[in-house]
């Protein structure tokens, strides 16, 4: 299956704010150590046959390794990321990266964490609120981008961008989702979505097991999540497991640092 990743490097990566529940200044990546582990992840992609597209980090943006946040892409349109205020050097970054890509870029009006927050499927647009996005984003994502939006509401700062709590696995047919993670509401929009749903614990999902990277054939995740890599063995999928404890140290994994760039546009039927 096609994919196509934007993805950054971990040269310049650093605690040096918190701004999750997961980052502590006190305790910092080690440099090479979490270069190597962003390295494999994307030598994992590529073996996965996903297109890679690179810009590199800049020195004084500490998390601009996690790309996600940077926008949402859908065919050629991108609606830019509006991050927390320490995050916000990287925009022009990212903006201009884009653009050079031919995209069209609008940029959000409100609180808005990207594909952090916006996780689609299908013609379905799984898209968190109350966090790190304000509510209004989804209509602006259903006018710029033609999704049919889902609000999701995660419940704490613990699942500050939603693709902690929930991820695609095969558009209209399988989630993997913590259902702790979402008020009521939000848990009933989900079963009623009518796919096969696959529940994590508070545990597994902590360690960012649901932060992960699922074309339909091969799901590329963190290690330490036994309980989700043998349940997506169980749907036939092919799971690769890879070490992100640096990463972690930032309140991130393996869905945080990609990009898609290849969401197709609306199915007509
Ligand atoms: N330290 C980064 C932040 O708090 C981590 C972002 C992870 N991205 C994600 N899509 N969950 O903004």
């Amino acid at each position: 299956m096609n994919m196509a990743l934007l993805v950054s490097d971990a040269m310049h990566f650093r605690v040096d704010y918190e701004i999750n529940p997961y980052m502590r200044t006190e305790v910092q990546p080690g440099q090479a150590a979490a270069v190597v582990e962003h390295l494999s992840i994307v030598v994992a992609h590529r073996a996965a046959g996903r297109r890679i597209e690179y810009l590199p980090s800049s020195p004084e943006c500490p998390d601009m390794v996690f790309t996600a946040n940077a926008a949402l892409v859908r065919g050629d349109r991108a609606v830019l990321g509006a991050p927390p205020p320490e995050r916000k050097a990287e925009m022009p970054y990212f903006q201009d990266w884009l653009i050079n890509h031919d995209f069209d870029v609008v940029e959000a009006p409100y609180a808005f964490s990207g594909q952090g927050d916006a996780l689609a499927c299908g013609d379905l647009l799984l898209a968190g609120y109350g966090q790190r996005t304000d509510r209004r984003m989804h209509a602006v994502l259903e006018r710029e981008l033609g999704y049919e939006v889902v609000p999701l509401r995660t419940v704490s700062p613990q699942w500050y961008d939603l693709d902690l709590a929930v991820a695609v696995i095969e558009p209209g047919r399988t989630l993997a989702y913590c259902p702790e993670a979402f008020d009521e509401p939000s848990r009933r929009r989900l079963s009623g979505l009518g796919m096969d749903l696959i529940e994590v614990d508070v545990e597994e999902a902590s360690r960012f097991a649901l932060n992960l990277i699922s074309d339909g054939i091969t799901v590329t995740m963190t290690k330490g999540a036994p309980k989700l890599a043998a349940a997506l063995r169980a749907h036939a999928l092919v799971v690769v497991e890879l070490d992100t404890t640096e990463l972690a140290k930032g309140g991130g994994g393996v869905r945080c640092t990609a990009l898609t760039l290849d969401n197709p546009l609306p199915s007509r039927s």
